[in-house]
């Protein structure tokens, strides 16, 4: 039974990898952790307006804070966020939208969201980061 139930696994994970794609995506952006401030846009952070209601939002993360620190994104803007970490592994999830990312060395995180309600969202650091992780939050003020 145990012998059968290993090769019913494989076989799911199998198929699920080749056969439908669920695989890492091959289009992750990598940076060096150590030159992140130096490297665009990571040296300018903050929000970038592309075009229309199309923004960037570029952010920094280290032990124990965001650069910038509070945000302000006009309401109805679609923001793609990009975060990088200078040192360990960091969260970042905005409470109240589905924005909730994990922040690796060498690694930029991006994700997209439309911001459609006024009001303060509270930033989180929701990955273990050292002795100051309780302490490092931030603020987006949609206006
Ligand atoms: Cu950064 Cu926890």
């Amino acid at each position: 039974f145990g012998i059968g139930m290993l090769i019913v696994f494989l076989a799911v994970v199998g198929v699920g990898a080749f056969a439908m794609g669920h695989q890492p995506a091959s289009n992750i952006k990598t940076i060096d952790p150590e030159k992140v401030t130096e490297t665009a846009p990571f040296d300018n952070p903050g929000l970038v307006h592309i075009e229309g209601n199309k923004y960037e939002l570029n952010l920094v993360a280290e032990a124990f804070a965001y650069t910038p620190n509070t945000i302000q994104i006009p309401k109805g803007a679609e923001v793609t966020i990009n975060v990088a970490t200078k040192d360990v592994v960091h969260g970042f999830s905005i409470a109240g939208t589905n924005v909730n990312m994990m922040v690796e060395p060498g690694y930029i995180s991006s994700y997209t969201q439309t911001f459609d309600k006024t009001g303060e969202f509270l930033v989180l650091c929701n990955e273990y980061c050292g002795a100051g992780h309780h302490l490092m939050m931030s603020k987006v003020e949609v206006i």
